[in-house]
């Protein structure tokens, strides 16, 4: 990976013409997803890392928005706070009048399911189940679906993201490619609000690569979701609205995509 020039030149990612994140915030006052100051510290005494400084973003409904930066930057952490995986150590998240960083456990959980849907950099499908029954399995985790509404969505899912001759094969018996748009259909089985991608391109080769950013974005953008999508990978941002850079914890500036000149 760190032959890749493309990599290699995200690491470097500071300065860029755009506007502050909390400048930019600013301009979107009614957006769906409001993160406010949030701060992220691991560990404590000597072994203390602050993974995420006074983060401030605001994303709008049914926008897909990249966030790019170096390793170690704090992406993960970042959409991990947002879609309720992880607390933070100050600040806020909202999502619509939702308050999530200051929700119990259990409405957390009930949060993640119903409102947010993950897709991580290795699928993380379950091994034992087929392509279908994966999609299957996450609408069995919300109340008021019947199960032939779930079938019929699953279906329709799994059509659209070209894997209905797919849909019996187990993990094993599909390319990475094919995984990681099982889990695209995954997270959007519940119908969230809010699809949070970790680096779903880092284990494809870019043809793969683009295909999945593209299906994700057509998705997002025909069912009027919001999303977020974290990536090394500047050839993937082209399919996105708007790109937030990260460095160090810290929220540096947003920009269009196109002023990225690739
Ligand atoms: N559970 C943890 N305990 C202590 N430090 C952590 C923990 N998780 C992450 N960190 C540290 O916080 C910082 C941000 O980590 P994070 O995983 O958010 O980075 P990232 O931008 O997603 O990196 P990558 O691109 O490598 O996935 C790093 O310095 C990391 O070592
Ligand atoms: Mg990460």
């Amino acid at each position: 990976m760190k032959d890749d020039p493309v990599i290699s030149a995200t690491d470097s990612v500071p300065g860029g013409p755009g506007p502050s994140p909390r400048d930019d915030a600013r301009k979107h006052e009614g957006a769906i997803l409001r993160v406010s100051d949030v701060r992220k510290v691991y560990g404590e005494g000597h072994t203390e890392v602050v993974a995420l400084a006074d983060a401030t973003m605001a994303v709008d409904e049914g926008e897909f928005v990249a966030l790019l930066g170096p390793s170690g930057s704090g992406k993960t952490t970042l959409i991990s706070i947002i879609g309720g995986l992880l607390g933070a150590t100050s600040g806020s998240v909202h999502l619509g009048d939702i308050d999530v960083t200051s929700m119990s456990a259990r409405d957390l959980t009930r949060f993640r399911a119903e409102r947010v849907g993950f897709v991580f950099q290795s699928a993380n499908l379950v091994p034992f189940l087929t392509a279908r029954e994966n999609l299957l399995y996450v609408s069995g985790l919300v109340k008021g679906v019947s199960r032939g509404q779930a079938r019929t969505r699953a279906d329709q899912l799994l059509e659209e993201l070209g894997l209905a001759d797919r849909a019996g094969n187990l993990p094993e018996q599909l390319s990475g490619g094919e995984r990681q748009r099982v889990a695209i259909g995954r997270a959007l089985m519940n119908d969230p609000d809010l699809v949070l991608v970790d680096e779903p391109t880092a284990a494809l080769d870019t043809g793969m690569g683009r295909q999945v950013v593209e299906l994700l974005r057509r998705e997002i953008k025909a069912r009027g979701k919001t999303g977020i999508m974290v990536t090394h990978d500047l050839r993937m941002v082209e399919y996105t609205d708007r790109v937030f850079e990260i460095l160090d914890g810290r929220l540096t500036h947003v920009e269009q995509p196109s002023t990225l000149g690739h």
